[in-house]
């Protein structure tokens, strides 16, 4: 665990929310504990009234079949999530409302009513069957922050195809594992993408990806950019054209309850990422009972969740937990700071946003970046601020507090995971006061606690890890292709717990507050990355014989990625060529902000890595801890010399 960010954490105070949120929202302490509570003593009343409220094509016949470590949500029932999203609402009079506001990095905007979303998605549902897609099969998405990239996900879904959208900063390498891994059929893409201004080739990628994989029998491109792409007769087809040709009936499929919905991949203590699995009728739930309690969703509202389509807080709260709720989206294509860092809060003031949805890496930028930028626009249209992905510190939180929210609007944290498909710890806003720092209490049916390794519940305050007790509708059902991985990854470290991988502790009051990760996995501005896959991309380097990667508290991004590298002998290697070879291999956003080239490592008579070790090493700090056990622990002198570079 990591020491620096449990300090930082220290600090308690707490934040009640303003008289005038909590006159007005809907749910307060006493629903809290009697909604919490039905929820464990009586789940299947608690998640059948929830589902309930959806659409189902055939309804249930039992809630729960919970087989360890296998979960089955909503047996027997048919639904379909895309037709709940849409067309339901589309029937219960909201046709007309906005569904997604998009503006892009160059300010073009295009809004979507709920109606015109649904007619889109049926055409490209139609494109997706006259493509030969069906039910079951896989469809990797490599887009840009676009309403297609929602469109396409919802038309997936519409017919039973499972997602698998993967970030438009992956590399070529990541891109083609991840299709390969799947088996997809299609990949939808787009001609390239705008980024902080600067033209990124997507469809070059694909074609790349396409060929290193295999599997792909048909692309669909959509244009962005405009720029030249070479289409390849017989695979390729443009998005334009083929939605021009496609009708606008299309009915939503019927699917199993637990029909794969999407796979999601992520970064684990391995160097393969996995792929998450989730499942329709219990995801559906979860989504959209947490996005209507958790930002206390009110009709009138204008929800900015600034993450990427591409991370699975684009897949929960972009696109099924609000249109599931018939909510408006605002969706934003590009970086925070263009062209400058007030871009956010001029699109605040323009679209008047009233709930934001953000991550703390980006709050500490902007706190940087400095008060100016948000003092310059109307932000009183804002009620709400949430944050995701990484413990917010007290300092981050106040600021984003005092400065974005004017000491109006609460803060709440909401910790969850990939994994989780939703959110499982936070404070409900109207009903309890923020503790800065911490992430809060447990939504409804999640059973949080803190254990230690032997499956023991600790004493309030003491640290442990995170786990959770039952299955909830929300949770991962397997990992793609690898169930064993599945279950000893999740279920079997600590026996019949979920276990999360993050340390945390939980307070007298009953708020967790969760500390980081305690495996190999770092969190750099919010995004997940595995050690061990950042080092197979250093050692697939021709001149790399060794290398070992560590986390570096970082006041900005949480944590930063540093290197140990050990050359083959004979071989000299340039930091830089190393920076871009890891680039190539899984992206920029895992290339190493420090490169140490060492002439050791340390590790213990049998060999293991002291990771320990080098986390002190690239923070600075005095060696600390029993290096008794290493084969020469004079490596730790020498490396503490080492020029970083
Ligand atoms: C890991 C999951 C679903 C959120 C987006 C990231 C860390 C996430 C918090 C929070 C402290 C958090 C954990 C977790 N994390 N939210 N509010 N407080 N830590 O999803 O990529 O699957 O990463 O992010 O370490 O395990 P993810």
């Amino acid at each position: 665990m990591s020491d620096s960010i449990d300090h930082v954490l220290q600090e308690e105070h707490l934040v009640a929310p303003s008289p005038e949120f909590a006159q007005r929202a809907t749910l307060h302490a006493e629903d809290y504990q009697q909604m919490y509570r039905e929820s464990l003593d009586d789940p299947e009343a608690f998640w059948g009234r929830v589902a309930g409220e959806l659409h189902w094509h055939t309804p249930w016949t039992q809630v729960l079949d919970w087989q360890e470590p296998h979960a089955q949500w909503f047996v027997g029932g048919k639904t379909n999530i895309a037709h709940n999203a849409l067309d339901r609402n589309v029937q219960r009079g909201l046709g007309d409302k906005r569904a997604i506001i998009w503006e892009g990095e160059d300010g073009e905007i295009r809004t979507f009513t709920y109606s015109q979303l649904l007619d889109d998605v049926q055409r490209a549902a139609n494109v997706l069957t006259s493509l030969g897609v069906v039910a079951g099969d896989r469809v990797t998405l490599y887009l840009p922050m676009i309403p297609e990239a929602v469109i396409a996900m919802l038309a997936c879904a519409r017919i039973g195809a499972i997602h698998s959208v993967v970030f438009g900063g992956f590399s070529v390498n990541a891109l083609a594992d991840r299709i390969g891994n799947a088996e997809s059929k299609l990949l939808i893409t787009a001609d390239a993408s705008y980024r902080r201004g600067a033209v990124v080739p997507l469809k070059d990628n694909a074609d790349a990806a396409a060929q290193k994989a295999g599997v792909l029998e048909k692309m669909l491109v959509v244009r962005r950019t405009g720029s030249a792409v070479q289409m390849q007769d017989g695979r390729d087809v443009w998005w334009h054209e083929a939605m021009q040709d496609a009708g606008t009936e299309h009915e939503a499929a019927a699917l199993d309850s637990e029909h794969p919905l999407f796979v999601l991949y992520t970064s684990g203590s391995t160097g393969k990422p996995k792929g998450v699995v989730h499942t329709t009728g219990g995801y559906m739930a979860a989504t959209y009972l947490t996005m209507g309690a958790v930002f206390d969703l009110k009709d009138d509202d204008l929800f900015w969740c600034t993450a990427d389509v591409g991370w699975v807080t684009g897949h929960s709260y972009i696109v099924y937990g609000p249109l599931l709720n018939g909510a408006s989206v605002l969706m934003y294509e590009g970086a925070p700071n263009q062209p400058d860092w007030g871009r956010y809060w001029d699109m605040i003031e323009r679209h008047k946003v009233s709930i934001l949805y953000t991550a703390p890496t980006a709050i500490r930028s902007f706190m940087r970046a400095g008060d100016e930028f948000p003092n310059r626009f109307d932000l009183s249209s804002l009620r709400l601020l949430g944050s995701v992905g990484e413990p917010i510190n007290p300092e981050a939180w106040r600021w984003y507090w005092r400065v974005i929210g004017g000491e109006r609007c609460p803060v709440i944290d909401t910790w969850w995971q990939t994994e989780t498909g939703s959110i499982m710890l936070t404070t409900l806003p109207g009903a309890f006061p923020a503790k800065p720092g911490s992430a809060g209490l447990p939504m409804f049916g999640v059973d949080a606690a803190i254990m230690n390794m032997q499956g023991e519940e600790l004493e309030a305050n003491e640290g442990g890890y995170l786990v959770i007790r039952r299955p909830w509708p929300s949770m991962l059902r397997t990992v793609y292709g690898d169930d064993d991985r599945y279950r000893k990854t999740y279920w079997g470290e600590i026996p019949h717990v979920y276990f999360a991988g993050d340390g945390a502790r939980r307070d007298a009051d009953g708020y967790f507050t969760v500390v980081g990760r305690v495996d190999d996995v770092l969190n750099v501005s919010g995004h997940r990355l595995g050690t061990m896959e950042i080092e197979s991309a250093l050692v697939s380097h021709p001149s790399v014989a060794e290398a070992a990667v560590v986390g570096k508290p970082d006041a900005v991004k949480g944590e930063s990625v540093v290197a140990f590298v050990l050359t083959q002998s004979g071989h000299t290697v340039d930091p830089a060529e190393l920076r871009k070879h890891v680039t190539r291999e899984i992206g920029a956003l895992a290339r190493p902000d420090a490169i140490y080239i060492a002439d050791a490592l340390p590790k213990t008579r049998s060999g293991k890595i002291m990771r320990r070790f080098l986390r002190q090493v690239a923070a600075g700090q005095e060696i600390s801890g029993d290096t008794s056990t290493l084969e020469d622990p004079a490596v730790l002198e020498r490396l503490a010399a080492t020029p970083v570079q």
